[in-house]
């Protein structure tokens, strides 16, 4: 199994286990004094919480937490952790995720093997963030935000760490190989309760896959090394796996992937293919390819580094760069979490794989490239090179697979960042009823977006003095949006298809309570509930 830095395994249990490193409980703001009470807790144990209320040792804050010992009683939990979980008229299933991965991050640096979380009282309808109005059933959504808080903050990477660091890594696997056992302790332990846990930890892992592989830097993963990194995967969860060479890609066509991949000579580009047929889907013998459903297609720019090509970029802060393939990261990670869950949907991800480099064979500003679908692109940018991986993607996904719907998501423009910051994503579509999806998607899983302008009128931004159909950047105003006017370019007027630009969410640079320094897996989450929201 593709190594995420964590080793941990969820279970659920009606009862408090015995011989705990430690139990956890979630208080949230103004719990009045003595107010604490759970009858799955010995008397002892509520009364150091009520006394840890009072003091205001702890008060509740979102994901403070705090430690203590307790006294020694044999079989007894060893340590008491209560963590703050807020304001209690925002309590949403996203304040769990949160209050589980503070728990899961001072667990790992604890080294603890067994400790129990108790999970609060519920009430019947929960929402799945603080912004929304739509509720959903609160045991599922709880018990999943729990688990996949859990794996998210159970997240090491150790990957490079030497002998220099006080836990150093001998070889290429977590430097902290045994196994964390957490256990939710709740009174509903049914089939509902177990399968959303499962869920829930499915979910947190690939979200981790997709941070692991987007963290490895440039001389350690190109685009032939992501597509071998995607054909391991494949063959562990049972996706089918096909890799485009950058001669086939010639061959087809393609002229802006293989252009953006040209100035690299060993670690040429890849259109890397990843097909999940849907768990009651035709791959199955019998059945001809022509009866299988039209899948949903989800393109992802993996530019493994981005120097910006001829048109380089400014020396400070490039070596973020490495974050350039964030999209393509989270279509491995909802393939990944499609195949564990064989959920019904037929999905196809393709990854749009190349270095952004500079040499002699590097292509320049001015050059003209032909698309696989015929458009003609003038370059008057090299660093817009995202586009022209994915128009090439996006083009022979549509005319292969058919798709019912496309989306793609990319680190596609600094404006972005500029327009909306570091926790909210752009999203752009032509398509009201695909926004509405993906909006309720995101607003369950907890992950920000914004919509931004798209409309057909916007076309001709686009549009080249040079002979060519249109260029890949038209000056200064309005990138995020030029980004998607150059995309709609290749994909049919009748395909529901959206855009994100996720140019701002996939990395951070402060920690925040789910995610430590770096890339954050943005996207796993709102994919997989737009699927699964999607019929078949
Ligand atoms: N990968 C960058 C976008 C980016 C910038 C991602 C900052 C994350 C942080 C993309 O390839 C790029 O260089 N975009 C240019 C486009 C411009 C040349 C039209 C940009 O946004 O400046
Ligand atoms: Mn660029
Ligand atoms: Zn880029």
């Amino acid at each position: 199994m593709l190594e995420t830095s964590t080793r941990i395994k969820i279970d659920i249990s009606s009862s408090l286990p015995r011989n705990l490193d430690a139990v956890a409980v979630l208080i949230h703001k103004q719990t009045p004094a003595n107010a604490f009470t759970s009858n799955l807790l010995s008397q002892p144990i509520q009364s150091a919480i009520n006394r840890i209320i009072t003091t205001k040792i702890n008060t509740g804050k979102s994901d403070m937490l705090t430690m203590q010992a307790l006294d020694s009683v044999k079989g007894e939990p060893v340590r008491l952790i209560v963590i703050g979980h807020g304001n209690p008229a925002k309590f949403s299933a996203a304040c769990l995720r949160e209050s589980a991965a503070t728990l899961a991050r001072e667990v790992n640096k604890q080294k603890f093997k067994h400790v129990a979380l108790v999970v609060p009282a519920l009430p019947d309808m929960l929402p799945g963030s603080p912004d929304t109005d739509s509720l959903e059933p609160a045991v599922p959504s709880a018990l999943g935000a729990l688990a996949e808080g859990l794996e998210l903050g159970s997240f090491d990477f150790a990957l490079y760490r030497g002998s220099a660091s006080s836990n150093g890594n001998t070889g290429r696997a977590p430097a902290n190989k045994s196994v964390t056992q957490f256990t939710l302790v709740y009174e509903k332990t049914g089939s509902t309760a177990k399968l959303a846990v499962q869920r829930g930890q499915i979910i947190g892992k690939g979200q981790n896959i997709a941070r692991t592989v987007a963290f490895r830097p440039g001389n350690d993963i190109n685009p032939p090394a992501l597509a071998k990194v995607a054909q391991e995967l494949g063959r562990e969860v049972g996706l089918k796996v096909r890799v485009l060479d950058e001669k086939l890609m010639e061959k087809l066509g393609m002229g802006g992937i293989v252009a953006v991949g040209s100035g690299s000579h060993n670690t040429p580009p890849r259109m890397i293919v990843l097909e999940w047929p849907g768990k009651t889907g035709s791959s199955s013998k019998g059945k001809k390819a022509g009866r299988q459903p039209a899948p949903l297609l989800v393109v992802g720019k993996a530019i493994t580094f981005d120097t910006g090509g001829i048109s380089i970029k400014p020396a400070a802060n490039m070596q973020r760069m490495i974050f350039d393939k964030c999209g393509g990261m989270a279509v491995l990670g909802l393939m990944y979490v499609a195949a564990q869950l064989k959920l019904p949907q037929r999905i196809v991800g393709i990854l749009a794989s190349a270095e952004n480099h500079i040499s002699q064979t590097a292509y320049r500003p001015g050059d003209i490239l032909r698309f696989v679908n015929g458009v003609t692109a003038e370059i008057t940018n090299t660093d817009a090179e995202g586009r022209l991986v994915l128009a090439d993607a996006l083009a022979w996904g549509c005319q292969t697979y058919q798709p019912s719907a496309v989306v793609d998501l990319a680190t596609l423009t600094g404006g972005v960042v500029v327009a909306l910051g570091k926790s909210i994503a752009g999203v752009m579509t032509m398509d009201d009823g695909l926004m509405k999806q993906m909006q309720q998607a995101a607003d369950r899983a907890d992950e920000k977006i914004w919509r931004l302008p798209l409309t057909e009128d916007m076309k001709g931004m686009m549009k080249s003095d040079m002979g060519a159909d249109i260029v890949n950047s038209a000056g200064r105003e309005a990138h995020p949006l030029q980004g998607a006017v150059f995309l709609s370019y290749f994909v049919p007027q009748a395909t529901p298809w959206l855009h994100m630009d996720i140019a701002g969410v996939a990395d951070t640079e402060k920690q925040t309570s789910l995610y430590v320094k770096g890339a954050t897996g943005w996207g796993v989450r709102t994919l997989i509930q737009w699927v699964s929201n999607r019929g078949r």
